[in-house]
């Protein structure tokens, strides 16, 4: 199958793939504030394949779509070990197996039908009443944040706020103490570390013991609700089976733990602080949603369009295709840029333009599109509008207190996670 687009008949197809994009995504300034190169990309080079480590990026909103509809051909059944860093992610691997449980492909990782059987169970234990019932909980670990520093009439806002509540909210939910959060976000930050950046072997061995820390308990903790099953989340993967269906293995919840985590901590975190940011950096916008709270989920889903969270996730091909005129071998990593989808002009009118009261936004993919479609979206939704909804009500206006760092992401292929951002709030 081809995925081509009308609009990019135009384009000749190189199958030498001949960009005339020179800037490398490999540079740090890059990946944290990519949105010149991306616009270039849109024009010139939808399809491009980063010369560094071969991946190819697809920036084009349609074929993005097309793509993550197309699993036969864009396979979500990424092998780890067939990327840029094979060999160290294969030394990952040996050392989780032999001490622990080693990565079993599940539900993000897998294609249907396998991934039907996974989301169905995931669909059981994501549903809009237990994350309804959630909120007054949300609203109350935001207020309390708030609390701590409402006074001072400062705060760096990435460690105080923007992490632990979605931090407190998935601790709880995973059935460890909310004073666990910090062991928790080191178990977080390692399980992702190896999809972000390229890693020595040192860091390789590092980064595998500490989620061998993070699977031990988790051990613990499936045998505990077993027995005696509770209403958090780890108790609602264990029995998500129904009469007849196998219940999951200790294999696949340890991966499904990891894609809990790994996908609903920094993400949010991420949703958080960049939505403050862009209080600060569009204060007309500030004042507007100001006078007009009902704008908040608006905002909340410009926000995701503007600075979408996940940039970016990988696909595998398993045949040759062609995406806007070039051609992509089989077996090639294909990074389908949801953060880029999400500013192409033709989709989003002056998709540069930061507008909380446009009406083009309802279809941005900052949660991905198809059947991976994230399964934590309301639960994300639901911790931004009680976050921002308490931060406006409890403030008259937010700026910041020192300029950011430069660049104030730190790397990462895939995601824009904040390193600080200190903030001033009268
Ligand atoms: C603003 C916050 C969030 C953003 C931007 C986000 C983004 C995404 C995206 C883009 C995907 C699609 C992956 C793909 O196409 O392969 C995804 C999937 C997923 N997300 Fe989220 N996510 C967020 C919050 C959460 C939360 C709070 C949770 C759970 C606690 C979560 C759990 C997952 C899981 C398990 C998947 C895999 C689903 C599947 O493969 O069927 N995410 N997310």
């Amino acid at each position: 199958m081809t995925i081509e687009e009308t609009e990019h008949e135009e384009k000749s197809v190189s199958p030498e793939h001949e960009c005339p994009v020179t800037t490398s995504f490999m540079d740090h300034r890059v990946q944290s504030e990519p949105w010149e190169f991306i616009s270039e990309l849109h024009e010139k080079c939808p399809v491009h394949k980063v010369p560094e480590t071969g991946v190819w990026l697809m920036v084009n909103y349609e074929a993005s779509k097309e793509a993550l509809l197309t699993p036969e051909i864009f396979s979500s059944t990424v092998r780890a070990a067939a990327g840029h860093q094979a060999e160290k992610l294969r030394l990952h691997q040996e050392i989780l197996s032999k001490e622990g449980w080693g990565h079993v492909l599940t539900l993000q990782r897998t294609d249907p039908p396998v991934h039907t059987h996974y989301r169905k169970l995931i669909n059981r234990v994501f549903t809009p009443r237990r994350v309804a019932a959630m909120a007054p909980n949300i609203d109350a670990v935001a207020n309390s944040l708030i609390d701590a520093f409402e006074e001072s009439g400062e705060c760096e806002f990435v460690s105080e706020f923007a992490m632990p509540l979605p931090g407190i909210i998935i601790t709880e939910q995973l059935g460890l103490d909310r004073s666990q959060i910090y062991t928790f976000k080191k178990w977080a930050d390692a399980m992702l570390a190896p999809s972000m950046r390229l890693l020595t072997e040192e860091e390789v061995r590092e980064v595998a013991e500490i989620e061998l820390e993070a699977q031990r308990h988790f051990a613990q903790e499936f045998e505990k609700r077993r027995e005696n099953p509770s209403d958090d989340l780890i108790s609602a993967l264990v029995h998500s089976h129904e009469e007849g269906e196998e219940p999951l293995t200790t294999a696949e919840l340890q991966n499904l733990m990891h894609q809990l985590i790994t996908g609903g901590f920094e993400t949010t975190t991420s949703a958080l602080a960049h939505g403050i940011w862009l209080l600060i950096e569009y204060p007309e916008t500030q004042k507007l949603l100001r006078s007009n709270p009902e704008l908040i989920e608006s905002f909340i889903e410009e926000a995701l369009r503007f600075w979408s969270p996940v940039q970016g996730l990988a696909r595998m091909t398993t045949e040759d295709t062609e995406v806007c005129g070039t051609e992509i071998p089989s077996g090639s990593m294909v990074s389908v840029r949801y953060g880029a989808a999400n500013r192409d002009p033709e989709q989003f009118e002056d998709p540069e333009k930061f507008d909380i009261t446009r009406n083009d936004n309802g279809g941005h993919l900052a949660f991905g599109f198809g059947a991976h479609f994230c399964p934590g979206a309301s639960l994300a939704r639901q911790e931004l509008k009680s976050a921002f909804t308490a931060l406006l009500e409890r403030s008259e206006w937010f700026d910041f207190a020192k300029p950011l760092q430069d660049p104030a992401h730190e790397p990462s292929f895939f995601l824009l996670p904040l390193e600080e951002m200190h903030i001033k709030i009268k």
